[in-house]
C-alpha cells in the first residue's frame, strides 16, 4: 500500500510539474508595483538583452557630499533584469575620510570588495552586540549577514573604491543616522528614545534635515 501510494505520488508530482509553467527569467514591469515576491514580469516578447545589462557602475559617483562618498545601487529599481534572481550590486566610492554610515538592509546579506585603496568594515551582532570589525586591503571581500548594522569608511589617503552584491534584488536600506535624525519626531522624544542630549538631537536633526 504505501509502495503504491509512492508511485501514485510520484506520477502526481511528475504530471504537475510537467505542466508547470517554466519561465528562465522574470525581468521587473517596473510600472508595476513590487511586491513580496518581486514585480511582475515584462511579457518576455519584449524583453530584450538590454534588459540584462547595466551600465551604470561603471562611473564614480559625485563624493563631494556629508559623508565624502556615493553609493551607486543596481537594486531591481534601476536594474529590472535582477528581478527574481536574488541578487543586487552596488558601486561606493569613498574619497578620503569617505564613510559609508551604519545601516541595514533588512532583506537581504551583503558581500563587499575592495578594488582600490583600504577600507575599514565592520558589523554588529543583533544577539550579542558583539563587534566583527576589520581593515580591508585590495582585493579583500567581506560578508556582512542579513539584516545587521554595518558601515566602511576610508582608512587610507586615497579614495578607495569598492563593490557590493547582495542576496535579494531589493534588500532594502535603512541608514541608522537618517532614521533616528532626518525624522519629524519631536526632538524630546528622540532624545528619550536614545539617550542622548536634546542639544546633540537639534545639531543631529539640523545636519540630517530632520524637523521638530
Ligand atoms: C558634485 O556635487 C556637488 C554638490 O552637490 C556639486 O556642486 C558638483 O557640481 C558635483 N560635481 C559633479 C562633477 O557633478
Amino acid at each position: 500500500m504505501k509502495m503504491f501510494l509512492t508511485i501514485l505520488f510520484t506520477f502526481a508530482l511528475l504530471s504537475s510539474s510537467s505542466h508547470a509553467l517554466q519561465q528562465d527569467f522574470c525581468v521587473a514591469d517596473l510600472s508595476l508595483s513590487d511586491t513580496p515576491s518581486g514585480y511582475p514580469c515584462k511579457k518576455p516578447s519584449t524583453v530584450t538583452v538590454d534588459d540584462f545589462v547595466f551600465s551604470g557602475l561603471g562611473v564614480a559617483g559625485n563624493t563631494s557630499n556629508l559623508i565624502k562618498a556615493a553609493v551607486n545601487l543596481a537594486f531591481v529599481a534601476q536594474f529590472p533584469g535582477f528581478n527574481g534572481l536574488g541578487l543586487s550590486m552596488g558601486r561606493l566610492d569613498l574619497a578620503v575620510d569617505g564613510v559609508i554610515p551604519l545601516h541595514t538592509h533588512p532583506e537581504g546579506s551583503e558581500v563587499i570588495i575592495v578594488i582600490e585603496g583600504t577600507i575599514s568594515a565592520g558589523f554588529i551582532s543583533a544577539s550579542t552586540n558583539a563587534v566583527y570589525f576589520k581593515t580591508l586591503n585590495k582585493g579583500d571581500i567581506m560578508v556582512f549577514p542579513q539584516g545587521l548594522l554595518h558601515f566602511q569608511f576610508n582608512l587610507g589617503k586615497i579614495p578607495a573604491l569598492a563593490f557590493v552584491s547582495l542576496s535579494n534584488a531589493n534588500p532594502g536600506i535603512q541608514i541608522t543616522s537618517s532614521a533616528l535624525f532626518a525624522n519629524d519626531l519631536p526632538t524630546e522624544v528622540v532624545a528619550k528614545v536614545t539617550f542622548l542630549d536634546i542639544a546633540e538631537v537639534k545639531k543631529l536633526k539640523g545636519i540630517l534635515g530632520g524637523t521638530n
